[in-house]
């Protein structure tokens, strides 16, 4: 299951479209996708670095878990997202040495990937995201 590597780190923002033209002008970044997904609430962009991304989260509605992030805290990093072979091996890594996950199973996310949040309140005060990518 180990190493993980960085597969994303993710940023709230309150206007994709100014995000998403400010990391491309500012940067020269790639702008790999762009999608909607209802189920969590996000618009979201993938920006290529290097063999990593960044996730640009804008929420749907104010009361959305990302829209209530930026309420509170303004725009800023709101998870990193960890790359996983097995996403249920690594879940259940976890859950045997008794961490606090949010989603103890996988679900859908950007991409099609599998994805699961493990609780800020486990490590370091940060949202964790592990992300399935097989062969990538
Ligand atoms: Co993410």
């Amino acid at each position: 299951m180990l190493p993980y590597n960085i597969h994303h780190v993710a940023i709230a923002v309150s206007d994709l479209d100014a995000a998403i033209d400010a990391f491309a002008t500012q940067y020269g970044f790639e702008i790999l996708s762009r999608e909607r997904i209802e189920e969590q609430g996000v618009e979201e962009a993938m920006i290529a670095v290097g063999g990593s991304h960044i996730q640009l989260l804008e929420p749907l509605e104010p009361m959305s878990p990302v829209g209530r992030f930026l309420s509170r805290n303004g725009e800023g990093m709101h998870h990193i997202a960890f790359a996983v072979a097995d996403i249920e091996a690594a879940l259940e890594h976890l859950e045997t040495i008794g961490v606090r996950l949010i989603d103890s199973a996988p679900r859908i996310g950007g991409g099609g990937h599998r994805i699961a949040f493990v609780h800020p309140t486990a490590l370091a005060g940060t949202l964790f995201e592990l992300v399935e990518v097989g062969n990538e």
